[in-house]
């Protein structure tokens, strides 16, 4: 049993004891509207007298349940979220057991995400814009993550020097950017280790030198053992993703990305494993089907209009011979990378639906599971902002195998600690 199954039972609950359960909080009308069927049918569940359909369980624990108990006692260790998004980096931590005791992610969308699929105890604080919080305000944490946005910097003429008056070098370098705010909570806190996770561009940035200045305030300025590696999200989704992973150990631990269970990448799963089966079994949100059958809404197909013009923009780019133009992709592929900006057009990925029949986009769902969130990941807002949050977030598998590897060496640092400590 994981974490997350210890502090919430209902996981584990037959179908027809989650609809007795969902029954004691919403009237029958809400539960119906919720799950997209009649009033009449909750009821026929409800007196045992027709089956649910399989999907209906998980739609139950999704939209009707709140989230478990928030956890309390002592926890394998602490860790903070910065730029946190909608949680992709805190999943893995806080399955192997991590306490999230700080958050700071000022979009209110993300926010209302975010609150929608972690419960916090009284220890966690929520913040805004990171740049407004003190660093010694920051809770003390064996972990830092931070997806921090790949702000374009200059590490010459920084006219200011640190703004909080503090004497650190890296302040000269760093200072105007949001990395800045990553290090000065580096400094202040000191945390046993740390994650960051940015664009693959990031190491390129400025001829390299955004990325050097970076690696040199961890290494040089704050001490920490870094290790960087550019890793794909195809490993584990059907999706061509590839970011740049920053960890850093305060102690110098035997980290080594060769430890990381990576699956190899010419066997990484097909784009058939998070699309809508449309068979009548799949078990996403109503909004994002329709039918008998859960086919996929009419409303993420293309209008004629916007089909037309994407495939006469991509011509005129190939008459120039420009690669631009949209990905369509069928069940057997992998797709391009998913951007924040995927519901302008979505033409990055577009799901042939065969023959002449005008493409569709991915629903928010899909989105999430191309971006490895599984099924019980709540999406509370519209698709417009679903699409924007999932195209900003990491591929939450790959955090894991990162998480898998690093967790462990945090007892490692203890027991070293420890092992000082009896010799003094
Ligand atoms: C690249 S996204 C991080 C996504 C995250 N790793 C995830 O998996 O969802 C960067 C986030 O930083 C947030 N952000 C940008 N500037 C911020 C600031 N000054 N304070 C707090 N959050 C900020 C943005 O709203 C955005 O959600």
């Amino acid at each position: 049993m994981d974490i997350l199954s210890a502090h919430v039972p209902e996981l584990f609950m037959p179908t027809y004891e989650l609809i007795d359960l969902a029954l004691t909080r919403y009237s029958a009308k809400e539960v119906a509207v919720a799950l997209g069927v009649d009033p009449k049918t909750v009821r026929r569940w409800h007196l045992r007298e027709t089956e649910p359909k399989p999907y209906i369980a998980d739609a139950i624990r999704q939209r009707l349940l709140p989230l478990g108990e928030a956890p309390t006692g002592p926890a394998a260790f602490r860790f903070i979220d910065l730029f946190a998004g909608i949680g992709g980096l805190r999943l893995p931590f806080e399955k192997l057991g991590g306490r999230c005791v700080f958050t700071s992610e000022w979009d209110s969308y993300a926010r209302k995400t975010y609150a929608a699929n972690f419960h916090d105890g009284p220890e966690h604080t929520f913040a805004g814009d990171i740049t407004q919080v003190h660093e010694d305000d920051v809770p003390d944490h064996d972990v830092l993550l931070a997806g921090f946005p790949c702000q374009p910097f200059s590490i010459a003429g920084v006219s200011k020097k640190n703004a909080l008056g503090r004497a650190h070098g890296f302040a000269d370098k760093t200072q105007g950017t949001l990395f800045f705010d990553v290090a000065r909570i580096i400094a202040a806190k000191r945390p046993k280790a740390l994650l960051l996770e940015n664009v693959k561009n990031l190491v390129s940035h400025d001829k390299g030198r955004t990325f050097a200045t970076i690696i040199d305030v961890l290494r040089n300025e704050l001490g920490y053992h870094v290790h960087t590696k550019v890793i794909n999200g195809k490993h584990f989704v059907p999706q061509n993703r590839e970011r740049i992973m920053i960890v850093g150990f305060r102690d110098d631990v035997p980290f080594n990305w060769d430890d990381l269970e990576l699956p190899p990448l010419e066997e990484g799963p097909k784009l058939d494993s998070i699309l809508h089966r449309e068979d009548g079994t799949d078990p996403a949100e109503w909004h994002y089907l329709e039918g008998e059958k859960r086919r996929v809404s009419g409303k993420y197909t293309l209008s004629d209009k916007l089909w037309e013009y994407l495939q006469n923009y991509a011509e005129k780019h190939r008459m120039k011979g420009n690669g631009f133009g949209f990905g369509l992709v069928t069940r057997d592929d992998t797709s391009r990378t998913l951007s924040a900006r995927y519901y302008k057009d979505g033409s990055e990925i577009l799901v042939s639906r065969g023959g002449r029949k005008n493409p569709r986009r991915l629903t928010p769902r899909e989105c999430a599971r191309l971006m490895g969130y599984d099924d019980t990941f709540r999406i509370p807002v519209s698709d417009t902002r679903a699409y924007m949050q999932f195209g900003n977030s990491v591929v939450v598998p790959v955090v894991a195998a990162i998480a898998n590897v690093m967790v462990p060496l945090l007892d490692h640092m203890d027991t070293e600690k420890a092992a000082d400590r009896k010799v003094a």
